[in-house]
């Protein structure tokens, strides 16, 4: 076999999406009807006028020395920007450039977290449902994925978490707003799993980390529920992107933030650059990082995806579909008739409407709609959906 076995198994276990991708494109082609394609969080919206001017800019200055290698951690100015920004939003004081490497997006950052955290053997908890690609993320460097549950809302569970935790617990990995349920966790919620996570690393060598995958950070569509995992705990190491928040997935841009009240956060920053290196990203897209700099305050349309959020909420919840309150991201993540996830998306697909079922979220009895799309994608999809829960 000329590729290593774990890989192929991965690429057994990982096609998913990319399977219901292909079947769209099938379905497409067998008929000139639209398909109502539900499954890929790829914003169907354009980046704001600010990004292309700021691209412009930093396209055409002749600035000498522009396209050369650069310090591992990334632009200081932008560093500066980022770490601003992050501090601000979570009232945390003490951010600085000093606590911030730019990355290959937020997968970038969270490799390099895990590279800098995890020696073989070491478990990372992840809370069910999550985002696809963790296992993969913790088993590039060593480490060891134990699923726990949400609450029946999808929020965290706090002792479920601290029921998980054993001596070989290096990380606890949040995702918050969350990928797939769209679900933002309650401040009391963070601050109850930053107690948890203390208390547990009391008289250990090196504390149990929380590490935030947060890439839709600025997508919080209710004000209340603005909340943060850094405030909650002090060994917290923020991995995020612009890739929803600017619109721009495609660029690979993002960051990680060891915070300042981390106890020795200078050897984890220091780790963190050279794993940027070693895994061999080097540094995060200079041309993106010098883009990203004067961009700190500024998110695409909320009120887009605001809008599309408040009418599929309120016209699933109407038509009977139990679904937890979506105050983030752009996902929902209701209940499958029926209960059987695998048999309603195929009952779904003969309506021409694809979504992913729950068990790719390892949360079977569920689906996810995404729902950065098209109105006219969510008007076909909707009339399915009340057609199936009318039979
Ligand atoms: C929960 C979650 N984490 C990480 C990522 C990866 O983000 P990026 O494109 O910035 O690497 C995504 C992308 O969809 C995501 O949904």
């Amino acid at each position: 076999m000329p590729i290593s076995k774990q890989l192929s198994e991965y690429l057994k276990r990982g096609s998913w999406i990319r399977n219901l991708f292909e079947e769209g494109q099938r379905l497409s082609k067998e008929s000139a009807e639209p398909v109502y394609d539900l499954t890929i969080g790829n914003p169907d919206l354009e980046p704001i006028q600010k990004f292309k001017t700021a691209l412009e800019h930093a396209a055409g200055g002749n600035v000498p020395g522009a396209h050369k290698y650069m310090a591992n951690a990334g632009y200081e100015e932008t560093r500066e920007a980022v770490a601003q920004s992050v501090g601000r939003d979570a009232g945390l004081d003490g951010c600085s450039k000093d606590q911030v490497v730019m990355t290959v997006g937020a997968a970038g950052a969270i490799n390099v977290a895990l590279k800098v955290l995890l020696n073989p053997g070491d478990e990372v908890i992840v809370s069910r449902p999550y985002f696809v690609e963790y296992q993969f993320y913790a088993e590039n460097h060593g480490g060891k994925v134990v699923f726990v549950d949400t609450k029946a809302d999808f929020d965290l569970d706090p002792q479920a978490i601290e029921a998980a935790i054993t001596d070989k617990t290096k990380v606890v990995l949040i995702n918050n707003p969350n990928n797939p349920s769209g679900v933002v966790y309650p401040q009391q919620t963070l601050d109850e799993v930053g107690d948890v996570l203390r208390r547990h690393s009391a008289g250990r060598e090196a504390p149990i980390f929380l590490l935030d995958d947060a890439p839709y950070r600025k997508l919080v569509y209710d004000m209340d529920l603005c909340t943060s995992s850094l405030k909650a705990y002090e060994n917290t190491l923020f991995a995020s992107s612009h890739s929803k928040d600017l619109g721009i997935p495609g660029e690979r841009i993002g960051f990680l933030l060891i915070s300042p009240r981390c106890q020795g956060w200078q050897r984890v920053f220091a780790g963190m650059a050279f794993a940027n290196r070693c895994l061999g990203f080097v540094n995060a897209p200079a041309l993106m990082q010098r883009v990203v700099a004067s961009l700190q305050d500024d998110v695409i349309d909320l009120d887009w995806y605001r809008k599309k959020r408040d009418r599929i909420y309120s016209a699933l919840t109407e038509l009977g579909y139990q679904t937890p309150y979506p105050g983030g991201a752009f996902y929902l993540f209701p209940k499958a008739p029926g209960g059987d996830d695998m048999a309603f998306i195929e009952t779904l697909k003969a309506k021409r409407v694809l979504v992913v079922p729950g068990t790719g979220f390892g949360q079977p009895g569920y689906f996810r709609i995404a729902y950065c799309v098209k109105d006219e994608t969510i008007d076909g999809a909707l009339q399915a959906l009340a057609a199936v829960m009318r039979k």
